[in-house]
């Protein structure tokens, strides 16, 4: 019933769950409830997570099967984009371009070998060049051309969105792209560069100087990429401290569990907080299972922003981060000469709804009791289950790995397709999964994937397969992406290894099996056709034998 490989992307299929008396045994997967497709087939959870957040709310007694496959987070769920900025349409350049067509008659065919990056026909030339060749984007802002290595070419740069990507969040590419001209003299795109190739486009980053969050002088920003923000906020002073309410939750037992079961109490730990109209505290260290270390020993000490975005999480829920939390908690104390109000909880079973109408400043849940009955999670058990929603919008991914997502992506110029290879201990557990092995080797995938890709597509292969050449084969059929073609992107010499070095005050960032499954996960997401391990390539149960029904 185990399924602990290390990087195991299995599964876009979020949690599993068991209620069982005794929780020691778990039982349960994901519900999904489509109005299509409730017989025998469960819908693709990638498709139809809308309801998800309901879904989620509704489950009791939730219990965590070792799970390794990567939670869908709020990118991923919500309906519509807010606040999104409307993309550019064929409208739009052609708009732009109403004033410059009497430029354009005179001067294009007199010095039709000069291409100007500054002219904006070149603009608009390249703006509708992509809208037609990248059809899986929506393209948001374009920075004006500039000169490129060579007098024919120009360096562009743009953000983006990828249409699959529910939530706003913008994406930068810049390429070179070399210009020339149409018989009627005005500018074409005669060759497009790759991803990120345009670096005389590439806007000069804003460095500050790091600070790690740990000490409180004046607000040191440390923004490495000019998107991201995710500093750690700073209380703005005693009274306000004093006035503030605060949940706090000290460490249960759900430290160092799997990553799945992490999100499911932080989300009810959220919560709780969002119930009580209050403040959380919370802790950015979290401890890394070892199923996703490559010690395979637990590791502590993991940043929050290592994988998630910490910058929509401060937005838009109302959070404090543990150590500032405690160092104005101690100051206060001693400045005021008495101690500040403090609810202690020490069970879980003092619900949510018995502290509404505590007026503390602080309660503070302690989680002292042995297992389970230490875990977070079980705050949201019970009747409470039907006043605490889970705040999934919050949660997005890490946009550092999404960056990664959208560079192996991008490089692929969104023309790829996909196949998901599950296989680890699921493959070598004949009695659960009898036909995984043979329906997942290397001829069983070529056999069944002609007559669904075409040959010599970009085929992307998302697997917990470790052996790289274990897909050699259809290497003679396909263009055959894996994940660690990419290594580049987290490498010593990458954006990710720079930031994510500063993020942790100096000390290098490991990119871990939970960021290779969240990387390899959303890759697969973004592909045109995508074929799944389970009913695709094998009749075999996802949770294994005779449990396709329960979906
Ligand atoms: C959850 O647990 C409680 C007691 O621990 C039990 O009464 C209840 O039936 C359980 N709910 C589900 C859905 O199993
Ligand atoms: C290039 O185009 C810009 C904008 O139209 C114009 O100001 C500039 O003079 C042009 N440069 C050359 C060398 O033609
Ligand atoms: C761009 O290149 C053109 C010639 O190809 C040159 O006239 C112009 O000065 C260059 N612009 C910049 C900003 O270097
Ligand atoms: C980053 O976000 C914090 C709030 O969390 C804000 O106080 C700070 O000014 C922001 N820094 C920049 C450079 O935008
Ligand atoms: C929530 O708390 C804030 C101050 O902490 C207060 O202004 C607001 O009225 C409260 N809202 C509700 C619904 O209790
Ligand atoms: C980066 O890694 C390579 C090999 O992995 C190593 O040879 C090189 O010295 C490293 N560079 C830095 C700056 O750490
Ligand atoms: C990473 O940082 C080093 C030193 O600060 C710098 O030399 C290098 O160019 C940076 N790499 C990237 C991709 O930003
Ligand atoms: C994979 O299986 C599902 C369910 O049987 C089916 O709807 C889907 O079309 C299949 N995908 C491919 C690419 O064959």
């Amino acid at each position: 019933m185990k399924e602990s490989h290390p990087a195991d992307p299995i599964g876009q299929n979020l949690i599993k769950f068991i209620s069982n008396v005794c929780f020691s045994v778990f039982v349960f997967s994901v519900l999904i409830f489509t109005v299509i497709a409730i017989t025998y087939q469960p819908p693709d959870p990638w498709e139809s997570s809308r309801t998800l957040t309901k879904v989620f709310t509704e489950v009791e007694n939730a219990t965590f099967q070792t799970d390794t496959s990567v939670l869908k987070t709020g990118e991923d769920i919500s309906a519509t984009p807010v606040g999104s900025p409307e993309p550019i349409t064929e409208a739009t350049i052609d708009k732009s371009e109403e004033g410059l067509n009497t430029v354009a008659s005179k001067s294009g065919c007199e010095d039709v070998a000069v291409v100007n990056c500054s002219d904006p026909r070149v603009l608009t030339a390249i703006q509708r060049f992509n809208l037609n060749t990248f059809k899986a984007i929506a393209f948001l802002e374009y920075q004006a051309p500039v000169n490129g290595s060579k007098p024919d070419e120009c360096d562009v740069s743009w953000r983006f969105r990828n249409k699959k990507e529910k939530s706003w969040r913008k994406y930068r590419d810049f390429r070179r792209f070399k210009m020339g001209f149409t018989d009627d003299c005005a500018y074409k795109v005669v060759r497009p560069g790759r991803w990120h190739s345009g670096v005389n486009a590439r806007r000069p980053k804003i460095r500050v100087n790091p600070s790690t969050g740990n000490e409180r002088t004046k607000i040191v920003p440390a923004i490495m990429d000019d998107d991201i923000n995710d500093t750690i906020p700073v209380l703005p002073s005693d009274s306000a401290f004093r006035n503030g309410r605060y949940l706090y939750y000290s460490r249960g037992g759900d430290y160092c569990k799997g990553m799945n079961q992490y999100l499911w109490s932080f989300l009810c730990a959220l919560g709780e907080a969002q119930y009580l109209n209050r403040t959380f505290v919370m802790d950015l260290s979290i401890c890394l299972a070892s199923t996703y270390t490559q010690t395979h020993k637990d590791e502590e000490g993991k940043d929050f922003r290592f994988y998630f975005d910490f910058e929509h999480l401060k937005e838009v829920a109302s959070i404090v981060e543990e150590a500032e939390f405690l160092k104005d908690w101690k100051r206060w104390d001693k400045s005021h000469g008495m101690k500040i109000p403090v609810r202690k909880v020490a069970s879980y079973k003092v619900t949510p709804m018995q502290l509404k109408r505590d007026k503390n400043t602080v309660i503070w849940r302690q989680f002292d009791t042995p297992e389970p009955e230490n875990y977070w999670y079980r705050v949201c058990e019970g009747p409470a289950a039907k006043y605490i929603e889970r705040p999934w919008q919050a949660l997005w991914k890490s946009k550092r790995l999404m960056n990664i997502v959208s560079a192996i992506s991008g490089s692929m110029d969104w023309d790829f397709d996909a196949v998901h290879v599950v296989r680890g201990e699921k493959a070598q557990n004949k009695e659960m999964w009898p036909h995984l092995d043979a329906d997942t080797s290397p001829d069983a995938i070529v056999s069944k994937l002609q007559g669904i890709i075409e040959p010599w597509r970009n085929l992307y292969i998302a697997t917990n397969e470790p052996f790289y050449n274990y897909f050699d084969k259809l290497r003679s059929h396909y263009k055959v992406h894996l994940l660690d073609d990419y290594s580049h992107l987290w490498g010593n010499t990458s954006e990710w290894y720079n930031e994510t070095t500063n993020l942790n005050g100096g000390q290098t960032v490991e990119f871990d099996g939970y960021m290779r499954v969240e990387v390899d996960t959303e890759v697969l997401y973004r592909a045109k056709t995508r074929v799944e391990t389970f009913y695709n390539l094998t009749k075999d149960c996802k949770n294994g034998i005779n449990t396709c029904e329960t979906g």
